[in-house]
């Protein structure tokens, strides 16, 4: 198996390529002096299986990938697996109000014109795949989570609100820890309220567990929540660390460990999918 990478997912497809003693195919990627974008494969990659590996977090993430696809597709590869750690943009996958653009949509079909085969993690909602025929598959970071976890004796696994309870349950489960989600109010396009009811967590190690960390209000507050009262412990792990506005460091602050999974690299991606999903694409070869 050859793997071609897009930049910003090197350490992911590093990761993968370790893993199964794949070659990770070295790939030029350079603008032109307009700014536009040039991709080159360096590989031959005729008649090999060939996963392309890319997020679609930024325009440019997206552009990058659909290049590095097609730029396998020409060679005549034997199969396509597209491998998107983060499918970013794929909150629209409905028209809300009339006049909309579908984003997951129009991404996944994009993918779709090369790739056989779509593997995710842990995508905002699998409703974007009734907009391909191809197979795809969304890994759940579920056991990664807890078994970075096993050793904290977490009595409580916490959702940050009902839209994250059923991944919570999964890693209390697999933790033989309880579960609960928290009561979120949207008051705002970036603001939120909770419902401050007393929690039954005094004296107890808790994770909490969420998909994405963006703004880090979610988690920020669900610690506070938590925190007041009388939790001895906060743990956060999220599957996407996006962390805008330098608010990894400020959750670290306030909780005892924070980590999220490999899919976005940051100081505290510590939590390994990649292997799994290497694992996966080995297995089904
Ligand atoms: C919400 O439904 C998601 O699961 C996350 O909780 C949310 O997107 C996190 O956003 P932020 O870090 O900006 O609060």
């Amino acid at each position: 198996m050859y793997i071609v990478s897009s930049q910003r997912s090197s350490d992911f497809s590093s990761k993968m390529s370790a893993r199964s003693m794949s070659h990770l195919s070295p790939v030029e990627k350079k603008r032109f002096p307009d700014g536009e974008l040039y991709i080159r494969i360096l590989d031959n990659l005729q008649d090999q299986d060939v996963a392309v590996v890319g997020n679609t977090r930024s325009e440019e993430d997206i552009l990058e990938l659909l290049f590095l696809l097609n730029a396998a597709k020409e060679q005549n590869p034997k199969s396509i697996t597209a491998v998107v750690p983060f499918f970013g943009y794929a909150r629209q996958h409905m028209i809300y109000r009339r006049g909309e653009a579908i984003s997951s949509k129009v991404i996944i079909q994009a993918i779709s014109q090369v790739a056989e085969r779509i593997i995710t993690v842990d995508i905002h909602d699998t409703a974007s795949f009734i907009f391909t025929d191809r197979n795809c598959i969304n890994f759940s970071p579920v056991e990664a989570i807890a078994k970075s976890h096993r050793k904290d004796s977490i009595s409580m696994v916490v959702a940050p609100d009902d839209g994250a309870f059923e991944k919570a349950k999964a890693v209390g489960k697999a933790l033989s820890a309880d579960s609960m989600y928290l009561v979120k109010t949207r008051t705002g396009p970036t603001t939120v309220e909770y419902d401050r009811e007393n929690l039954n967590v005094k004296g107890m190690n808790v994770l909490v567990v969420d998909d994405i960390i963006s703004t880090g209000g979610t988690v920020m507050k669900t610690i506070e929540i938590l925190k007041s009262n009388g939790a001895a412990k906060v743990f956060v792990a999220a599957t996407h660390g996006i962390f805008l506005n330098g608010s990894a460091e400020k959750i670290r602050k306030m909780c005892d460990r924070l980590s999220t999974t490999d899919t976005i690299v940051s100081d505290y991606s510590t939590i390994n999918i990649s292997m799994d999903v290497m694992d996966y694409i080995g297995e089904s070869k």
